[in-house]
């Protein structure tokens, strides 16, 4: 086929697109003669949504003119505000509204989960997670067993895909289960994994880690606004995430966590839970919101996950989410999935050889993977450099993972299938232009 014709091609598969009307919804970054960038980087940060500016110029009206009054008398009160984000959260991660809580940013969250949930006891003190984690979350699980006065070298187990190969199997990770398990104390798991885009069935680590008496937590910062989860019927103890990639609520935008309910309710709520698994740490924001304000010392928790808060938000990071979330639930997850599996698909079909020169780290079953593809370009590391720099002159925006990785994430509510196509032209050209 021409180039013109599979041009075409790509703009009937938008004109055919039922969600292609939400690309409008988003402010398109543009190149200094105003012409749009070919932005395939949500997995890094997401677009602005339109509607976030009025939401955050509410905010600061409200600010404005009520001062603190605003706590109650804004147009959105901001005491209860991260109820504002509580719907779309529970519907993206599959979760009931009482297990899932807008707070903090991901690596604060993670802390505090592993402070209510790494309960090292007798043989039981070992934490598994991927090699090759993000560091953060690597960070995080190692000063956490420190700071028990454990040796992280010992303790922690960082399962890696075998020798040549860059993705875990399923049966790798129950073999590991199988021979460690009761020593695991808690098991840390990504939902899609950040450098190759891996998605793993959540339900099926849940079963397994459970079986042999393990907590589970999942990161899903590169899950969440990417892949339909359920984390309630997965029986996930906990979970993470961060904002500003698929959920498009701006950098550094308000965090996330899920807390299972079953855990909530065995807390009391009366007072502080030192002991029991599941444990908060405190703060006047976990504390129930009528009693709040008596600045009582005794603890009075709030219901669900919200216990686990511990200070007031930042209505200020949290006002673009509310914005991006009312987006997510009139497309619905599900159609969105469905977009992104034709799009992730269309983009791999055109880079598929004969073109050549490159290896696609990421699953080849769409059912394994998110949007994004992790793209290798065989000739070494320094080359991919080349190419990847050349893309951003060509005015591609994707991203660079240290040593070798392009990683590259059409996102369905604001990528078009025109957008997969010039990537791959634009990725031939640099190809081409350096053997
Ligand atoms: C998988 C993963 N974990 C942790 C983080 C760190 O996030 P934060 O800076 O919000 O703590 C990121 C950030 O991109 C991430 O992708």
């Amino acid at each position: 086929m021409s180039p013109a014709a599979a041009r075409e091609e790509a703009r009937a598969r938008d004109a055919a697109d039922p969600l292609a009307r939400f690309r409008a919804r988003f402010a398109l970054p543009a190149d200094e003669r105003g012409e749009p960038l070919v932005y395939l980087c949500g997995h890094s940060l997401g677009l602005l949504p339109l509607a976030a500016r009025e939401i955050v110029a509410e905010e600061l009206d409200d600010w404005a003119r009520l001062g603190v009054e605003g706590h109650e008398h804004a147009r959105r009160p901001w005491i209860p505000y991260h109820e504002n984000l509580t719907a779309g959260l529970a519907a993206l991660t599959g979760s009931h509204p009482g297990e899932v809580v807008a707070m903090n940013s991901l690596t604060v969250n993670l802390h505090l989960m592993l402070a209510s949930f790494y309960r090292p006891h007798a043989e039981r003190t070992r934490i598994l997670m991927e090699a090759g984690a993000f560091s953060s979350d690597r960070h995080a699980v190692a000063s956490q067993i420190a700071w028990r006065g454990l040796d992280p070298e010992a303790e922690l187990i960082e399962l890696a895909p075998r020798q040549g190969e860059a993705l875990l199997s399923m049966e790798a990770i129950e073999a590991c289960l199988a021979e460690h398990g009761r020593r695991i104390a808690l098991v840390l798991w990504p939902g899609v994994q950040f450098r190759t885009g891996q998605a793993f069935d959540l339900g099926r680590i849940a079963r397994a880690v459970r079986a042999h008496g393990c907590v589970l937590g999942f990161d899903l910062a590169h899950s969440i606004g990417n892949v339909p989860m359920e984390l309630h019927g997965s029986d996930a103890d906990f979970a993470v995430w961060c904002s500003y990639k698929y959920l498009n609520g701006g950098p550094g935008a308000i965090g996330g966590c899920f807390v299972h309910e079953r855990h909530a309710r065995a807390q009391p709520r009366d007072r502080h839970s030192g002991g029991l698994p599941g444990a908060r740490l405190a703060g006047w924001w976990g504390h129930e919101e009528p009693t709040r304000f008596l600045m009582e010392p005794r603890f009075q928790a709030s219901r669900g996950a919200d216990a686990w808060q511990i200070s007031n938000p930042s209505v200020l990071g949290a006002a673009p989410l509310i914005a991006s979330l009312r987006i997510f639930l009139e497309a619905g997850i599900v159609a969105l999935r469905a977009k992104s599996v034709a799009l992730t698909d269309y983009l791999e079909s055109l880079l598929r050889p004969p073109q050549g020169h490159l290896d696609i780290i990421s699953p080849p079953a769409s059912a394994e993977r998110g949007c994004q593809l992790s793209i290798r370009i065989v000739g070494g590391s320094a080359r991919g450099r080349r190419c990847f720099e050349a893309l951003g002159r060509r005015g591609v925006v994707v991203d660079w993972r240290s040593p070798d990785i392009i990683r590259v994430a059409p996102v369905p509510l604001y990528n078009r299938f025109e957008d997969a196509w010039l990537f791959a032209r634009a990725l031939g050209e640099v190809l081409a232009d350096s053997r």
